[in-house]
């Protein structure tokens, strides 16, 4: 089975399984364990901050981030299809006490002018905005790059106003290598930056999270609160340096797997694909409704082999990763057509 469901499916290598069955560890909730301090260390350094903490998920990092930044009857600013909004099962509202004002943007991106017409007036009756928090890559618009000068603006509306900026980067190391702007520069506009190692990266487990020195010390509480705080987590950790020291530059197969594959089958009858939204390892397939469901074709693909998940009732998403090869992405390719030709057989179109 060649599984695009998500780049969280990756399975540690052999050097990685290594590298963890050779880790030295002590206890983290002590601050004693050595992969995990230098782990948070080499986060810190790399996007130019003052310290970092290891996290058990991507969630747990975006959710002590906006508890560390926020008070409870706070509002923060986000984009309508972010991870934070859609898939943390309301833990801002839950865990911060915070609502979130969502503003509608274009791949993904919102701009400085939207988030300044939505920053709540300082009267008694306003919440107050006191956090915008970006996504990038953005995972529901298909892997897309937030413009680096669209940041820049809004981080300066932000500071006008002075609200806290946090990035969800699960996956900023793909924005890192498809546009050789440096992590630290990404992070320079930002008072948090997250990072997931077990996506792209191909660690099992963990996420890591950067701002001021002061900012990681209540993130550390909340991390506490919330049940993150791990003993011998450097076993994990360990996986995580390695991926983050071997697995960064090779991003850019996946990134011209995915093109590939979208080129492909971009031109299939009743395929949509906006290929100018394919810029890293993640492709949004919409389907014709005279095709069937993404649900049908779920069922179709997993027969010939491919394991793919659905976003909305016609839209496939296909994510590459480490543990798909050029190889299996041209074998995907031919199944993916195979199907496509066995699917118009079906609802009776002639081929
Ligand atoms: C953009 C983004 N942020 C955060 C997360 C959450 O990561 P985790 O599944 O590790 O909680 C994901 C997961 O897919 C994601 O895509």
């Amino acid at each position: 089975m060649i599984d695009i469901r998500s780049d969280t499916v990756t399975k540690p290598s052999d050097e990685m399984r290594d590298v963890i069955s050779r880790a030295e560890v002590g206890d983290d909730v002590f601050g004693e364990d050595p992969n995990v301090n230098e782990l948070q260390l080499s986060v810190a350094k790399l996007f130019g901050k003052e310290s970092a903490l290891y996290v058990p998920s991507g969630t747990m990092a975006n959710q002590v981030s906006i508890n560390a930044h926020t008070q409870p009857g706070n509002e923060v600013i986000c984009e309508a299809g972010c991870h934070l909004y859609n898939y943390e099962s309301g833990a801002p509202a839950l865990l911060s006490g915070v609502m979130l004002r969502t503003i509608e943007g274009v791949m993904g991106s919102i701009t400085a002018e939207q988030v300044e017409a939505n920053i709540r007036p300082t009267n008694a009756h306003f919440a107050q905005t006191t956090l915008i928090a970006l996504e990038n890559t953005h995972n529901r618009a298909g892997g897309t790059i937030f413009p680096i000068e669209q940041i820049k603006e809004i981080s300066q509306v932000a500071k006008k106003h002075n609200i806290k900026m946090h990035l969800d980067g699960a996956r900023l190391m793909n924005a890192v290598v498809a546009t050789a702007v440096e992590a630290a520069e990404w992070a320079s506009y930002f008072d948090s930056v997250s990072i997931c190692l077990s996506k792209g990266l191909g660690a099992p487990v963990g996420s890591v999270v950067a701002g001021t020195k002061g900012f990681i010390e209540r993130a550390h509480r909340y991390r506490k609160i919330y049940g993150g705080g791990m003993r011998q987590a450097g076993l994990l950790a360990a996986a995580g340096k390695y991926a983050l020291e071997n697995n960064v530059e090779r991003l850019s197969d996946d990134h011209s797997n995915a093109r590939t594959f979208a080129e492909g089958i971009a031109s299939l009858e009743g395929i949509n694909i906006e290929l100018d939204w394919v810029q890293t390892n993640i492709i949004m397939i919409d389907i014709d409704e005279s095709l069937g469901s993404a649900a049908d074709w779920i069922l179709d693909l997993a027969e010939a082999g491919i394991a793919i998940l659905s976003t909305s009732p016609q839209r496939l998403r296909a994510v590459f990763h480490l543990d798909v090869s050029s190889e299996e992405t041209a074998d995907a390719l031919t199944k993916f057509c195979d199907v496509h030709e066995i699917r118009m057989k079906k609802v009776g179109i002639a081929v």
